[in-house]
């Protein structure tokens, strides 16, 4: 798939990105398999921006982010900052769209997807950004190091500070790690303060 026009999309207002993510049909096979594009939801005023995969079957049906079992953790988690999607915090995911069997984004994909996410980004103007999961942030940092090496720390993606942790649904797996969790959104909090 080709990029979605990066200059042109650089320009678009909220309505006319929303229109564009909506009748996208640059990667073919994605266009054909899914229910609704998944545009993102939240604060357009917000400091925080969450950003995760990919839609998966539930928010396929539905066009709206994280509102499966990992969303309602997300939730749960935002409510402990403090926020709610009305307030707070945009959210939004690496791909619009939800790939067959739930599998790994192409690297294609997220390509031609990306700059529909920084427009967003561009028009929030978050002070911090949280990168869900190991994807969204190999994605965002275009690198291959491990999870583990990325989160606890505040990285850069293009200006904005970005903090790196764990996918809810991962979370959910492997509770035990939502300590450290925690200890990656306080860090994030630093950068939003
Ligand atoms: N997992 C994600 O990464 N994003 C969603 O929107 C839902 C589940």
């Amino acid at each position: 798939a080709d990029a979605a026009a990066p200059d042109a999309v650089a320009q678009l207002d909220w309505a006319d990105l929303q229109a564009r993510v909506a009748a996208c049909t640059l990667c073919p096979e994605l266009a054909r398999s899914r229910n609704h594009t998944v545009f993102g939801t939240g604060d357009p005023g917000a400091r925080w921006m969450f950003i995760g995969e990919a839609p998966g079957a539930e928010e396929d049906r539905r066009g709206e982010p994280f509102v499966g079992r990992a969303g309602q953790l997300l939730d749960r988690m935002l409510a402990a900052l403090g926020m709610d999607r009305g307030q707070g915090v945009y959210i939004a995911n690496i791909l619009k769209c939800r790939p067959p069997n739930n599998r790994d984004p192409r690297p294609e994909e997220a390509h031609a997807c990306r700059p529909y996410l920084d427009r967003q980004i561009a028009l929030v103007r978050p002070r911090v950004l949280v990168a869900l999961g190991r994807v969204a942030a190999q994605n965002l940092l275009d690198t291959a190091e491990p999870l583990g090496r990325l989160r606890g720390r505040i990285l850069d993606y293009r200006g904005t500070p970005l903090v790196v942790t764990y996918h809810p649904a991962y979370l959910l797996r492997k509770p035990q790690d939502k300590r450290k969790a925690w200890d990656d959104l306080c860090l994030a909090r630093r950068a939003v303060q």
